[in-house]
């Protein structure tokens, strides 16, 4: 047989292979789920009665992070501020400290304004309908679905990352992310049923993220094997396609750690809006496009002092690029006089034992265990 003729033979037989996900998809899998629903902090029984709040800020944590990484940051949120109204009445400092290290500060800053919109305008309960969430600042479409399945039993279908896979999968979809998500979403809605929405949302959460897994599935315990398109394909693996990337821009920088003698770092907060708005960070040059050498960096240092190379660097990775830090470290007097350019409105000394549970991001943690390296 010819290679073309190979080639049509097999579209054939691919044409002939189609999903049989449907109606019998939801009772397949909430049989599942009920068998082995873990126990998580933010889950109910079926003779419980969801609070909305634990559920929002359940939804809006694990979209930093995974479940494992998620709940001891979920519980500490949950004790210090266990209700809308006590979040609504907190510090913005002391929730972006308690959020430092799950990432995108701009979530706990919306998380906050959304407590005081929530308390001041819905008698601090949140509303029902995927349509009103959506309106509360920093709730967008999967938190406004997640909510309202999982915490108000409305029939709405959160699609996450699992999810989209979950479903390219059973539909055999093609078509590569991100171009495919609108059809996806329309298709686990097409799944999704009217009773145990919430539960169905977090089964096929689940089925993502503990079966149907990016990297070799497990389809022998796969719950839904029988009606996978992609399975019968043999085809599970490569999908869902991904359009090729271009790597990641790297930004440069030099950071200025600067050590009084009395124990103290010099912080600095950062502009609100933007990247890490509000967040602490260790003075630095701007980030930019190749390294500053020694001298011109020093420009920028905060204070006056004998600048010392700490050797290797620091990498970060954002979401749309790679940061490389060098950092200078500096031993001062505790009389230390900041330059006028490093905005001393902005800096704060903070002494070295109390950098735990400030508001510092992830990188700037970094930099400064690199900077203190002896
Ligand atoms: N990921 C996002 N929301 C989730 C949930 N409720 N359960 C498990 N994983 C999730």
């Amino acid at each position: 047989m010819t290679a073309v003729a190979r080639k049509q033979r097999s579209a054939r037989a691919e044409s002939l292979i189609e999903t049989k996900a449907g109606p019998q998809t939801a009772p397949a899998l909430l049989s599942w789920y009920d068998a082995g629903n873990r126990d998580l902090p933010w889950r109910y029984g079926p003779d419980e009665t969801p609070d909305p709040y634990r559920v929002w800020i359940s939804e809006v944590m694990l979209q930093q992070t995974t479940v494992k990484a998620v709940i001891p940051y979920f519980e500490k949120f949950l004790q210090r501020w266990p209700t809308v109204k006590a979040l609504a009445k907190a510090d913005l400092d002391e929730v972006l400290g308690v959020w430092a290290g799950l990432g995108y500060y701009s979530r706990a800053r919306n998380l906050y304004a959304c407590a005081q919109v929530v308390a001041k305008n819905h008698k601090a309960k949140l509303p029902r309908s995927e349509t009103e969430l959506l309106k509360l600042p920093g709730i967008g479409p999967y938190t406004a679905a997640a909510i309202s399945a999982i915490a108000f039993g409305a029939r709405a279908s959160p699609v996450d990352g699992n999810v989209e896979r979950v479903v390219a999968r059973l539909f055999a979809v093609r078509e590569p992310m991100p171009a495919s998500k609108p059809r996806l979403r329309a298709l686990a809605g097409t799944l999704t049923p009217n009773k145990r929405s919430g539960d169905f949302a977090q089964a096929m959460m689940d089925l993502g993220a503990t079966v149907c897994t990016p990297k070799r599935p497990s389809c022998l315990m796969c719950p839904l094997h029988s009606q996978c398109a992609a399975h019968a394909l043999g085809i599970e693996e490569t999908l869902p396609g991904r359009a090729i990337k271009g790597e990641r821009p790297v930004r440069y920088g030099s950071a200025f750690l600067v050590l009084r003698e009395d124990g103290h770092l010099l912080l600095r907060q950062r502009p609100s809006a933007g990247l890490l708005g509000a967040m602490l960070e260790v003075p630095s040059t701007a980030w930019g496009e190749a390294w500053l050498a020694k001298d011109e960096a020093c420009r920028s240092a905060p204070v006056h002092a004998d600048w010392w190379p700490v050797a290797g660097n620091v990498s970060h990775i954002f979401t749309h690029f790679r940061l490389e830090m060098q950092v200078f470290r500096a031993l001062v007097p505790s009389d230390v006089q900041l330059h006028l350019w490093a905005e001393p409105d902005r800096c704060r000394w903070l002494h070295r034992r109390d950098l735990q549970g400030s508001a510092l991001p992830s990188v700037m943690k970094k930099i400064i265990a690199h900077g203190l390296k002896e």
